[in-house]
């Protein structure tokens, strides 16, 4: 049994072109107004067709690698989260694997769309505290780009590429705390990426305003629990780390939660919505910009098709 496990290193990748809301313009019926007023995002980057998600997860592994002073050699569990996987078979975890040459460990991909990393976090916390490894590398990538149907203003305006990934690590201080997930797989048709096995490759759909209001008391509701049950009050919190999808969800989980709001990290929107990519990015930028500091409790909260949601709350 290993005490806690605690984030070592941090790192992320953005691919190098950026699409702004003027760019859009041009590409549907939309306004940089519009789409400012309503989620609070300004531009997204998009990966070029060498940015593969394997190679964006490899840019952000080998920065919290060297954040966290370790080499890849000594990683014994690799979780990556990921709603589009560069393929169906070998996962993205495996790809990556190969990329950083580690050597024979568990990898696997985990799918809970925009709470991916979350749930890959929580997964390897619960290996790190069980025992069984001491060293996990934890990733988010994705490449929406890939899926938004480009003619669709709905939903291409929301979504962008990149990849977080952090050192997740066995350690004698805390470490994450817990964290409380769930999923209602009801609700699928709310929010739907029919490619697979028994679909020919489709596009992200969205019933956006159903999607809001689910999101918003979805994530209030796993914070408060997560507070409860970690006996933490709200006041313990010294940063939230928000799926970045839209302000407007992030301001209302804030109000039900009496959070200040200048304690919130927002990127999205330099980011947009990056799905499981999004809480590492924008917690990484938070880390650099000089926010987020060693020591500090954090709070994340996210949402996304599944539906899934939840929280998670970790002493950085
Ligand atoms: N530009 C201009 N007009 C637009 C655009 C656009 N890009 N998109 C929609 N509109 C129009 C609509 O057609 C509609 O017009 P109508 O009234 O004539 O029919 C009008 O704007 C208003 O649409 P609403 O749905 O009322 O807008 P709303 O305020 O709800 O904002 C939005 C829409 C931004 C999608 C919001 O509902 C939202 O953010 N929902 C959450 C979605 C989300 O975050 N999803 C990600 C989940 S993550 C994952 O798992 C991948």
């Amino acid at each position: 049994m290993n005490k806690f496990a605690k984030i070592s290193g941090i790192g992320s990748y953005l691919p190098k072109k950026v699409l702004t809301n003027v760019d859009l313009e041009k590409i549907v019926d939309t306004s940089n107004d519009w789409i400012v007023s309503r989620t609070g995002i300004h531009e997204r980057h998009i990966a070029a067709k060498d940015e593969t998600p394997s190679v964006m997860a490899e840019h952000a592994a080998r920065q919290a690698l060297k954040d966290a002073k370790m080499n890849a050699a000594d990683i014994e569990l690799i979780v990556v989260a990921t709603c589009t996987p560069e393929k169906f078979l070998p996962s993205t975890a495996c790809l990556l694997q190969d990329r950083l040459s580690v050597g024979p460990c568990m990898a696997f991909d985990i799918g809970a769309a925009c709470t991916g990393f979350i749930y890959a976090l929580d997964v390897a916390n619960q290996y790190i505290r069980a025992g069984i490894v001491k060293k996990a590398l934890v990733v988010g990538s994705e490449i929406l780009s890939r899926v938004v149907d480009w003619k669709d203003r709905n939903t291409c305006v929301l979504f962008g590429d990149g990849a977080g990934a952090v050192v997740l690590q066995a350690s004698d201080e805390p470490g994450v705390i817990g964290c409380k997930l769930y999923a209602d797989g009801s609700h699928q048709a709310i929010l739907d990426l029919p490619s697979g096995v028994y679909d020919n490759p489709g596009v992200i759909t969205m019933k956006g305003r159903e999607v809001f209001k689910l999101a918003v008391t979805g994530m209030a509701n796993a914070v408060q629990e997560l507070l409860a049950e970690q006996n933490l009050t709200i006041d313990d919190i010294d940063w939230i780390v928000p799926h970045q999808a839209n302000y407007r969800i992030v301001d209302l989980v804030v109000e039900k939660l009496k959070f200040p709001h200048e304690k919130v990290v927002f990127r999205m929107g330099q980011h947009a919505n990056t799905s499981s990519a999004s809480i590492p990015l924008a917690m990484h930028s938070a880390i650099q910009d000089g926010d987020i500091q060693r020591g500090q409790t954090i709070l994340m909260a996210a949402f996304g098709g599944g539906l899934t949601w939840g929280a998670g709350v970790f002493k950085y």
